[in-house]
């Protein structure tokens, strides 16, 4: 017998070997984000991409799956860092499609357990759901003692593919077998039974923590429907999941997960970022705490933005960055202030790198992605603590003493605040914070966030459903015009039989050629011909379960049930399937040249420009925009065949298309691929309309590319005739300018250069003059000046052309004159500008230039003041700029010889 496997790459390569052995097919995991399934968040167990094939919605690949399934659950979150909890982790799992059940599932399991791990049987338990008597005989069969087998209920041995507590949630769901591994033989064998424990909580298998689960054999054989019913799915099935992590730690005999050789390179790096020992056991209570948040953290973002997740304020993004700013917020209270993320992430990669190279490749992108997040926290910290103080001294005049719980979730919402650090804060300085009231909040949230999930999946109106199901059958794939009949004329939420000329409505035909808005791509437009009138559509969506064209009669009437002739604008749509190819070229170019974390995320499609966004951190340098547009034209020259087909979706995911997070897909796709040979150039799943070869889209034109969010950038283009005006315009616009330069458009940069070096030569030379002038006015205002006892004034208006020759003057004459208040006006650019000057010796005495110019402004109709020794002041009426000058001469002489 060979040696049982140890490190976690030889527990998966066992675990896979021994149930291909056993007949299962090997297949690929999912993504992190479950692609085509709304209604979840996360990939968060193996079973989930088979939940169609479950429900006999879609055959299996095969009637027996072996899978590795990276999951991330988010119920343990504020756990994490304990000795156990994880948010991210590896499930190994074989699954029966109607093929086995219990006695296989059960049998297998022991034999890779005891005959291949070469666990100690003794020290195996397993729990079994209340009444399941099969699999009562089953572990009996295999050799697993009575006082082993554990009967509990269905807290413990059920398990649901959906949240069970969330009121309506449905899917597959089944009694299982939970196994346990008996950490601690030494101790009292009574304590596997259930009994209450010494805190008056459920103790024994499956909920003291002597026992670790290290396998879950769910029988799949129920579909719970939203009303809580249960009924049989088609067939009996087989769902086990059983954790990398927990196995690892098993067989490699250690403590904890965390020092398995999964987490031992990252704790490493964690704890060289702390700077202590903490796998010498130096470490702090807190400081191991952090550690272990630090380093999980970081590996679960890792995956996470390795399968496409950026940080973002909203969903999936909002999660990510939890993740993040956790690890960074336990970081920062054992005193790291140095960006370590990237670190951390680099140490992830290279532990799990070798069997998900996705992740090597995409490694400069998930830490620079990780970085940027990072940094971003370190502000809002520090933007979020001042609020709260702010909020703690308001709190305290108010002589309040508690947080408010909305106010701890705006901190936690809008700035960022971890609510613990709020939490900290606050207690230092005397403060509680009202838990209930920061739930509360958040739970509104929560719900908030359910309800749209729920309109999401977009629920059929009462109104359609009344239609039957002979409507809306779409032939605008290969039709741009159809007969039809009207099924429905919509006017606001009711039915109408009529309509007439004037009247704005939504029709719905039996069948039609117009494409419903959607997947980015804007709803056709055109007309709807029916013997006896015509109405005009200017928009289709899909409403409700229904294709509705919305517009208005034009000549005539329409009536309900009439035959009718629907044509799609081809203008119209041409455009707009030029731009939607336009953008599976560019998204495909994007990838090519700047690399495949590039990811489209939403989409604008309209008949005459494109614009989508995708994840990408830094901005795009313009040669590599270039590149990006050259590729994408070589692909419109060559002309390529633009084919689509429908097909599974699993079929169509694992070829390589691309798919949207979040979008929902059947169990059938359509798939648009572009190949060039055999090599395939965009392949996405799409239901959108498209040219049929690329040289029909003529020209692609990027006009601009930018940041829209952190991670986000937008880039927007033209195409064909479009792109053709846009470039003539621009090329126009710059015939113009060399007109008006005098040259030719090859010249114009000379120009442009030639003109700004004038300008520069004329810049100079105008200060030249304005000192000469300056120099010259000063010179003739000496003579001029006024003798107050020991001081000079001067009040007098000068031809100045700008403030600067005004204040150049002022500053001479008290430079000459030692001693001396000087109140100048001129009148600049149709404008009344005063100015007073003191100097120092005055200022002393109590002369303030401000206060003399406010009010010798104020006697032209204007203001202004200043400091002591400066001051400009401006008013409208230059007719009154002598009058002003007659005052401020009093002023002077009465502060002079006061
Ligand atoms: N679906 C079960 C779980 O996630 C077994 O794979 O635990």
């Amino acid at each position: 017998m060979s040696n049982p496997p140890r490190t976690s790459d030889e527990i998966r390569d066992a675990f896979i070997s021994f149930f291909k052995e056993r007949g299962h097919v090997l297949l690929p995991p999912w993504p992190l984000v479950p692609i085509g399934d709304p209604t979840s968040m996360f990939t968060s167990a193996g079973m989930q991409q088979f939940k169609p094939q479950f429900m006999g919605e879609e055959p299996p690949a095969a009637p027996r799956v072996v899978t590795v399934q990276r999951c991330f659950r988010t119920t343990d979150i504020e756990e994490v860092g304990d000795l156990s909890h994880l948010t991210a982790f590896e499930m190994l799992g074989n699954f029966s499609f109607g093929d086995y059940f219990k006695r296989e599932a059960i049998r297998w399991a022991w034999e890779l357990l005891t005959e291949v791990y070469r666990l100690d049987p003794s020290r195996l338990h397993a729990t079994i759901y209340l009444d399941d008597d099969d699999s009562y005989r089953f572990w009996r069969e295999v050799g697993l003692p009575d006082d082993h087998i554990h009967r509990r209920d269905e807290d413990l041995n059920y398990w649901f593919s959906f949240p069970k507590d969330t009121p309506g949630a449905s899917g597959p769901c089944g009694p299982d077998s939970e196994i346990y591994y008996d950490l601690d033989p030494s101790r009292d064998p009574a304590e596997a039974r259930l009994h209450t424990g010494p805190d008056g909580r459920p103790a024994g298998v499956g909920y003291s923590d002597r026992f670790l689960e290290i396998w879950n054999l769910v029988f799949m054989q129920l579909y719970q429907h939203p009303d809580g019913r249960r009924t049989n799915l088609p067939a009996q099935n087989i769902d086990t999941g059983s954790g990398l992590e927990r196995v690892a730690m098993v067989l490699q005999g250690k403590r904890s997960v965390f020092e398995t050789d999964i987490f031992l390179p990252i704790l490493a790096e964690a704890q060289a970022v702390v700077g202590v020992d903490y796998l010498g056991g130096a470490a702090t209570e807190l400081q191991a705490y952090a550690i272990r948040a630090m380093a999980e953290h970081c590996r679960a973002a890792t995956l996470l933005i390795g399968d496409g997740v950026v940080p973002s304020n909203e969903g999936r993004g909002y999660v990510l960055r939890r993740v993040i700013r956790r690890a960074i917020y336990f970081a920062r209270k054992v005193g790291v202030r140095e960006p370590f993320t990237h670190r951390l992430a680099a140490a992830a990669i290279g532990r799990l790198g070798g069997y998900y190279p996705h992740l090597v490749e995409n490694q400069a992108f998930i830490q620079r992605a990780l970085s940027a997040e990072e940094e971003r926290f370190t502000r809002t910290l520090e933007a979020g603590t001042h609020r709260l103080e702010d909020l703690l001294e308001r709190l305290r005049a108010a002589g309040a003493s508690t947080i408010p719980g909305d106010e701890a979730f705006t901190l936690y919402d809008t700035f960022g605040l971890p609510v613990e650090l709020t939490r900290e804060i606050a207690a230092a300085e005397g403060f509680a914070l009202d838990d209930a009231g920061f739930h509360a909040a958040l739970e509104a949230q929560r719900a908030r966030a359910r309800q749209q999930g729920a309109f999401l999946k977009g629920e059929v109106s009462p109104i359609i459903q009344q239609l039957g199901d002979d409507h809306s059958n779409f032939v605008g794939y290969t039709h741009t015009e159809a007969d039809a009949a009207v099924v429905a004329i919509l006017r606001g939420n009711a039915l109408a039989d009529l309509l007439t000329e004037g009247q704005q409505a939504e029709l719905v035909l039996s069948t039609t050629p117009f494409y419903p808005e959607g997947g980015g791509q804007v709803g056709d437009r055109g007309n709807i011909v029916t013997p006896t009138g015509v109405f005009l559509v200017e928009d289709t969506q899909a409403s409700g379960g229904a294709i509705v064209h919305r517009g208005r009669v034009v000549e005539g009437e329409i009536r309900a049930s009439q035959r009718a002739t629907a044509t799609v604008d081809l203008h119209w749509r041409r455009g707009a399937a030029r731009n939607h190819t336009g953008t599976h070229i560019l998204h495909a170019a994007l990838r090519a040249i700047l690399g495949t974390h590039v990811r489209q995320q939403g989409s604008l499609v309209t008949p005459d420009r494109l614009r989508f966004d995708f994840t990408h951190l830094e901005q795009t340098p313009r040669e590599a925009l270039a590149e990006v547009q050259q590729l994408a034209n070589e692909k419109v020259r060559h002309d390529l065949e633009v084919q689509w087909r429908t097909t599974g979706y699993r079929q169509a995911i694992e070829s390589g298309a691309l798919a949207f997070f979040g979008d929902k897909y059947g169990s059938e796709v359509r798939v648009v691929e572009i190949r060039e040979n055999s090599h395939v150039f965009s392949a996405e799943l799409c239901g959108g309309t498209h040219v049929h070869h690329t040289g029909q889209i003529g020209f692609i034109h990027i006009i601009r590319e930018g940041a829209v969010a952190a991670g986000t950038r937008r880039i927007e283009a033209v195409t064909g005739r479009a792109a053709e005006a846009y470039l003539l315009e621009q090329q126009d616009r710059l015939l113009r300018i060399a007109e008006r330069l005098n040259t030719s458009p090859a010249e114009v940069e000379d120009r442009i250069d030639a003109l700004q070096s004038e300008l520069e030569r004329l810049r100079k030379q105008a200060e030249q003059l304005a000192r000469v002038q300056a120099a010259a006015l000063a010179e003739g205002l000496v003579a001029g000046a006024e003798r107050v006892g020991e001081a000079a004034l001067v009040v007098a208006r000068v031809d100045a052309l700008s403030q600067d020759v005004l204040r150049d003057v002022a500053d001479r004459l008290r430079g000459r004159l030692k001693s001396a208040l000087v109140i100048l006006a001129a009148e600049i650019e149709g404008r009344p500008a005063f100015l007073a000057a003191a100097t120092p010796d005055l200022v002393a005495r109590g002369v303030h230039a401000g206060t003399i110019i406010r009010a010798v402004a104020q006697a032209a109709g204007g203001g202004g003041g200043g400091r002591p020794d400066l001051a400009q002041a401006g008013a409208k009426d230059p007719s009154r700029i002598d009058a002003a000058l007659a005052e401020g001469r009093r002023l002077g002489l009465e502060a002079l010889s006061g």
